[in-house]
């Protein structure tokens, strides 16, 4: 199965920070768990450089639009990297490859005739990027930014959304499962139904965007511009394919609630003009909120995202920021919150099963791990959470699908404690029923791996590489999630996850 998806693109006007950090790992999760199923994956993202907040803030640093855009793309591109993102490509709107592509694209809009010139004036908020209804407004401000939005008047050339109001409403009745959460869905929908009005795509008060095509007085609305990254993206970043034909339609588009209009209701309408298929679907996920409030740039409240990977390590971060806020739904994150479960759940959970496990296999057995018939009932209970798991994943549940293999890594700490190999080794008469029980630890261990690679890569190989497990990624393919394990040397190494002691 092909599986192409994608984060949104990020703003340049300013630095990222832990909220793109998490929405860049969430989809790295789902591009990791599905590669791991075997299919063939493109996961896209990358940065949104255009329109009047980016020029401005360059502007407010004296740099030209793409000074300042190169050198914020680049924090982008190493936050990627940090994450370890496994993103095939990391598009820039101000690629030339696509913007000749946003050319095309709405060339396609106007000969399909859904282009006309008009002047219109509008509440325009500079933060979102977007146009404002009165109604939508709370006590006249953005109900985002908290800003009041600016009237704006311009002769523009407008995309006749109306025209698809129908057509959108009737796709969205037909596929009730398009836009997930369903609360995200309604919203949508009833947008939908509330009436379309037609929408300015192009400006003629700024030059930082990509020009119309056939009137070179005008640039192309900023989010027009980024919306097509998803089609464009395709077309060149493999040198001399072409992907498009591959790869599209996309399989998810992932996002948080704030950009769901502009994907859930523009873009399909963009697409059915230009005649694209639409992406199979979307995930809009919550906020993470900290002290309560959203961390946003624009309103200066932000969390270093590379300060929390140096201290507490990346593999801790992604696993922190799923286990505590349910994909989907608005959570609160903390220092203290994260030194909590890191400790609880990673230090004396995973960390110290691993340990124990290790040790004991280097001190009853040499430290080769012994062949042994498994015990049918832990197995089967391996395999349900292996199945519980990848159902979780299969529906975009990260949060579940971890809690499913956290069931397992508790089960296999009762199983120890209930066992007792430290009181089976003092007794020859029970020498195979510790090779078992230290076979099926191994072998759990070895289960709770690869299912936790998807959220944390480098500890699951780090886990296997210590149980003398095959780790190379083939070995991590989902195919070889059976409950085994190879008769090896394993590898005492220092805790995997060290406590964090109190401060002080
Ligand atoms: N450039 C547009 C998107 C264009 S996509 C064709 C944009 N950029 S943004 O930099 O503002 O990024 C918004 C996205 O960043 C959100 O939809 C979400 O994915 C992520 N998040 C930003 N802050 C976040 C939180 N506090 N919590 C969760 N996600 C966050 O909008």
């Amino acid at each position: 199965m092909r599986y192409y998806i994608t984060t949104p693109i990020y703003y340049v006007n300013a630095d990222p920070h832990l909220g793109h950090a998490y929405t860049t790992i969430a989809a790295d999760v789902l591009a990791r768990y599905h590669r791991q199923r075997g299919d063939d994956v493109f996961f896209l993202t990358g940065t949104d450089e255009h329109g009047n907040k980016v020029a401005q803030a360059a502007a407010e640093r004296g740099l030209s639009p793409k000074e300042h855009c190169d050198e914020v793309a680049e924090h982008f591109r190493v936050l990627t990297r940090q994450l370890n993102a496994s993103n095939d490509f990391f598009i820039r709107t101000t690629d030339p490859g696509h913007e000749a592509f946003v050319q095309q694209f709405v060339l396609r809009l106007k000969d399909a005739g859904d282009i006309e010139k008009r002047t219109y004036g509008g509440l325009y908020c500079t933060a979102c990027e977007g146009f404002y209804y009165e109604r939508d407004l709370v006590d006249g401000k953005c109900p985002i930014h908290q800003i009041e939005p600016q009237w704006l008047e311009e002769e523009n050339y407008y995309f006749l959304l109306s025209r698809y109001q129908e057509r959108l409403a009737e796709f969205f009745r037909a596929h009730p499962g398009w836009v997930r959460p369903r609360s995200r869905y309604n919203e949508a929908l009833s947008f939908i139904e509330q009436g379309l009005e037609d929408i300015s795509i192009s400006r003629s008060s700024i030059t930082w965007g990509v020009p119309v095509p056939w009137d070179a007085g005008q640039v192309i609305y900023v989010w027009v511009d980024a919306l097509i990254n998803y089609l464009s993206a395709l077309t060149y970043a493999t040198p001399g394919e072409d992907l498009l034909p591959v790869f599209w339609p996309a399989q998810l588009h992932t996002m948080a609630k704030d950009i769901l209009k502009f994907h859930a209701v523009i873009w399909p309408a963009l697409l059915m003009s230009a005649g694209y298929a639409l992406p199979e679907g979307e995930i809009i996920h919550g906020y993470l909120l900290m002290g309560g409030e959203k961390m946003s740039k624009t309103r200066g409240n932000v969390l270093d995202p590379f300060a929390v990977m140096e201290q507490h390590g990346l593999d801790a971060l992604r696993f922190y920021l799923f286990r505590e806020v349910t994909f989907g739904q608005d959570g609160v994150i903390g220092l203290e919150g994260f030194e909590q479960r890191y400790n609880n759940e990673l230090a004396n959970e995973l960390g110290n099963l691993v340990s124990r496990t290790v040790s004991m296999v280097g001190k009853y057995r040499g430290g080769i791990t012994p062949s042994a018939t498994p015990d049918a009932g832990l197995a089967a209970e391996g395999a349900a959470a292996v199945d519980a798991c990848r159902a979780h994943f299969d529906a975009t549940e990260i949060t579940a699908a971890l809690e499913s293999i956290w069931d397992l890594v508790r089960r296999l700490n009762r199983y120890v404690e209930e066992r007792a190999p430290w009181r089976l080794a003092k007794d020859e008469a029970q020498a195979a029923h510790l090779d078992q029980v230290l076979h099926d630890l191994v072998a759990g261990l070895r289960l709770v791996s690869l299912c936790l690679s998807p959220v944390m890569p480098d500890t699951a190989v780090e886990i296997l590489r210590r149980l003398g497990q095959p780790c190379e990624p083939a070995d991590l393919l989902l195919e070889h999630a059976q409950w085994r394990a190879a008769s090896a040397t394993v590898q005492a190494a220092a805790p995997l996850f060290p406590r964090i002691e109190p401060a002080g």
